[in-house]
Order: structure tokens, then sequence, then C-alpha cells
């Protein structure tokens, strides 16, 4: 129900706080068949949402609600970018949810918890892809989504909607395989401006092998369950599966907007901090992808 009758607005099962990519393809599934809150980050673009936009090949009218006309909701997902986390977060909580789980890229879950304190937070993952197209957003393959114990309601709504989803009981160790992933291959892709199967080649190799090796025991260390061999290889495969498409990072590049380093190579080097242990490959990777990101921006 739209916020033009906010008193009569019902509670959600579920809302989506962020309807950009991945918000906006969730929310059109889930939509096909149930409520769904929508949050976008403003009044403006939640009436263009209410009014439709396109999703893959359909209209869709979404159950969309800007910051100051907020439904309730029991779940929230939060789907926004992550340096949009906090403001997103504080989004969440005015939401009166019983739980907020992010299915964010990078390692967020601290400010999630840091905003939310007392409500049940956690960090998914998802290999669910979609795209930014215009105002409206292309799905990009189909993949699982892995929820913290807890969010077996979310696992079970996102089901019904016939997203694969399940409750992962070593939601940490996912967490980090997928970190291993997205700060060996997204700087570089983003960095040499190629696909994410050229991260393999020369001359991307060397910083690829440099990039595994550093980053492997410092994850290891927090509770990565994989061995050195298979988290090669597991990378490997995943550069090769995906070798024709566009690194999220690499998609922000070119766009001239803002990356998620911080919350991806930022992470493991804070990690790596703590443990008293020097990457300095991927410290020069983020410094590259600053100055790339601030000569994209408008005005640079
Ligand atoms: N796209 C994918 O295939 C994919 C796959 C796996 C994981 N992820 C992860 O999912 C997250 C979202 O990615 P995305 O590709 O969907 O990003 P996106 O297209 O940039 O969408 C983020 C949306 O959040 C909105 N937003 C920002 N702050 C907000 C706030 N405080 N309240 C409400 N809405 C707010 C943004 O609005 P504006 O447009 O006004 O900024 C934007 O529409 C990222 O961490 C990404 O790494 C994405």
């Amino acid at each position: 129900m739209p916020p033009d009758t906010p008193h009569a607005t019902p509670r959600y099962p579920l809302a989506i706080v962020g309807a950009g990519a991945l918000g906006l393809h969730f929310a059109a599934r889930l939509a096909a068949v149930g409520p769904v809150a929508l949050v976008a980050r403003s009044e403006a673009r939640a009436a263009e949402l209410r009014a439709g936009v396109p999703v893959g090949d359909a209209i869709f009218r979404a159950d969309a609600f800007g910051p100051d006309h907020l439904p309730t909701a029991d779940w929230v997902i939060v789907l926004v970018k992550t340096y949009d986390t906090a403001a997103a977060a504080r989004t969440a909580l005015a939401l009166r949810p019983r739980g907020v789980v992010s299915l964010q890229n990078g390692l967020v879950e601290d400010v999630l918890r840091g905003v939310c304190a007392g409500l049940p937070v956690g960090q998914g993952i998802t290999t669910e892809g979609a795209f930014r197209d215009g105002a409206g957003v292309k799905p990009a393959g189909a993949g699982e989504t892995l929820l913290p114990p807890g969010f077996e309601a979310v696992a079970a709504l996102l089901g019904q909607a016939g997203i694969v989803a399940r409750v992962e009981p070593q939601i940490v160790a996912a967490r980090f395989a997928k970190l291993l992933m997205n700060v060996v291959i997204n700087p570089l892709a983003a960095i040499f401006r190629v696909p994410n199967g050229a991260v393999l080649e020369p001359p991307q190799r060397p910083l690829f092998d440099a990039l595994l090796a550093e980053a492997w025991p410092v994850l290891r260390a927090e509770g990565l369950a994989l061995g050195e061999a298979e988290a090669r290889e597991r990378v490997i495969a995943v550069a090769r599966a995906t070798g024709a498409n566009r690194a999220s990072m690499l998609q922000d590049v070119l766009a001239g907007r803002r990356t998620e380093i911080e919350a991806i190579t930022g992470s493991l080097l804070a990690m790596a901090g703590r443990q008293g242990v020097e990457l300095p490959t991927h410290r020069a990777v983020a410094a590259l992808v600053g100055v790339i990101e601030a000569a994209g921006r408008p005005g640079a």
C-alpha cells in the first residue's frame, strides 16, 4: 500500500531498504507472491517506483516508501552500497522489525550492530545478480542466498518467491569465502578494466596470485574454512565461471560511482592490521582504486 494512506498501511512481513539493482530484483520476485515493502532513499524515488519501473521484461509497481513515510515490517533486508549502510540501518530500525539482515558485499555487520543495538542483526551472502539499466534493473543470473541462523523466516519468504535461499550455520566461513573472491577479483577488474576471466591472464595474473597469497592466511585465521589449495581453486573457478562478467567494482569505476573498496579490501586490511600482518599488494590496489575512483568523479 503506497504511503498516500499511511494510517491504513499494514505491517509487512518483509521490507527491503535500498531500491537499486539487487533490491529491485528481489522486491519484484517477492511481490509476485506476497506483500513486500521497498524503501528508497527519497520520497521522489519512491513515487517513481510506485508508478512502475522496468525489472527484466516487465514493469514492476512496487509498494515503495520514502524515509518520511515508513511502514512497519517484521524483517528487513539491507541492500544499499556499503558506504550507505549506517543510514540504511537507521531506516531499518525505524521499520520496527524483529531482525535486520544484510546481503551486501564486504563486511558490514558491525555497522548494522552499532545502529540496531538490541535487535538480531546479521550478514548473509548472495550470488544472485542484477544490474541497473536506466531507471530499471536487469537480472544477471540466478544464484544462491545464504542467511545467518535466526533468519529462517527470511529464507522461507525468499524461497516462496523462487529465490534459492537457506540458513547457513557456518555463515562466517561462507562470508569470508565470498570476501576472498571479492578482494582478489574486484580490484583487479576495476584497475585493469577487464572482465572477470582476464584476471587469470597476464599481466593481471602475478597480481592475482599475490592478492590470493596475502589474503588467504588472514582470512583463514578469522574463520575461513578453506585450505589454501581449495581456496585458490574456488577463486579461479569463480573467475572462469563469471569470465565474461564485469565485476561490480569495474561497473562502478566505469560509471564514475564510488566503489565498495573500503568495505571489501579495507575490511581485509583492518583484519590484517589487528593480526599485525602487512598486505602490501592489497594496500597498493586499494590505493590505486581510490585514485581511479577520485579521477572518475564528476568535476575531477
Ligand atoms: N547487483 C548485484 O548483482 C549484487 C550481487 C551481490 C551483492 N551485491 C551487493 O548488494 C549491495 C547493493 O548492490 P546494488 O548493485 O543493488 O547497488 P545499487 O544498484 O547502487 O543500489 C543501492 C540502492 O540503495 C539506495 N540507497 C542508498 N542509501 C539509501 C538509504 N539510506 N535508504 C534507502 N535507499 C538507499 C541507492 O539510492 P541512490 O540510487 O539514490 O544512491 C540505490 O538505489 C552492494 O553491497 C553490492 O555489493 C550486489
